[in-house]
């Protein structure tokens, strides 16, 4: 169902102290934003309505959490529940953040010094079957390797999902960009691990019966990467190509 405007979001958003207002300013001093820089930073991507950020971050203050997502809709929602959590507990809420961010243009808001020890991918859209949308999947190895870049080597992703395409897809994607998978079920409810927070998506597409899929990966040294941006693929062979012809040329050169 598609969420509506809702003009009292961005007010309300620019009002919440633990609210990252201008994302785009902080390359290289994401953990300057935290009272406590030096503790290890976690990151949810498309943290929606902050179900599982709300009952996370409250529980463990040595870890600072960071949650995006593309929309104040949600957004706004998030707040509300992250708020009423601490408080619920009566704990200041100094250890987690939330941020406006797209998660395709990481590159340009985040740098290396912003390592990040482990991020959570819960329920992200599965986008359409067809290829060509493909590389816009979350855990698709063109954006495995944006996150990457933040990861120190033995750094984890946590991955859930309801969808069985993109779960078995998700199986290649990850070695193809250097990480190993440490953990995966077909059936995370079925034995479900104590460190299990369900999400509400997840919630949602269990009481549908649809048994959640799920993963962790470990990030290996760069020289296990395998994937390669297909137009670089395509700009290498054709170089090939072009030498080969000049060396073909010069051959015949020689003859004549
Ligand atoms: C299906 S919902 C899942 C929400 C939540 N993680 C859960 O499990 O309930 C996917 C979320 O990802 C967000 N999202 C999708 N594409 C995104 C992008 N490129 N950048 C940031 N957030 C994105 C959506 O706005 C939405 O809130």
């Amino acid at each position: 169902m598609r969420m509506r405007f809702k003009p009292y979001a961005r007010p309300e958003l620019l009002a919440c102290d633990f609210h990252v207002h201008e994302p785009l300013t902080h390359a290289g001093h994401w953990h300057e934003l935290y009272p406590r820089p030096d503790q290890p930073l976690h990151l949810e991507l498309g943290c929606g309505k902050g179900g599982f950020m709300a009952q996370l971050a409250p529980r463990d203050r040595s870890i600072n959490y960071l949650g995006i997502d593309i929309t104040d809709k949600v957004l706004i929602l998030a707040k509300r529940k992250i708020e009423a959590a601490y408080a619920a507990k009566g704990i200041p809420a100094d250890n987690v953040r939330i941020a406006p961010l797209d998660i395709e243009r990481m590159r340009l808001v985040f740098a290396p010094a912003d390592t990040v020890q482990r991020i959570y991918i819960n329920f992200c859209n599965p986008w359409s079957k067809n290829a060509g949308s493909n590389k816009h999947r979350l855990t698709h190895p063109r954006q495995l390797l944006q996150y990457r870049m933040l990861m120190p080597e033995g750094a984890e992703i946590y991955f859930k999902t309801d969808d069985d395409d993109l779960f078995r897809d998700s199986l290649g994607y990850f070695p193809a960009a250097g990480f190993e998978i440490t953990w995966q079920t077909f059936d995370l409810h079925k034995d479900e691990p104590d460190w299990n927070i369900r999400t509400e998506h997840e919630g949602m597409f269990s009481e549908q019966g649809i048994p959640i899929k799920a993963l962790i990966a470990r990030k290996l040294p760069d020289s296990a990467v395998t994937w390669q941006e297909p137009k670089a693929l395509a700009r290498a062979a054709e170089e090939a190509e072009e030498a080969a012809a000049a060396d073909a040329a010069q051959g015949e050169e020689a003859v004549d």
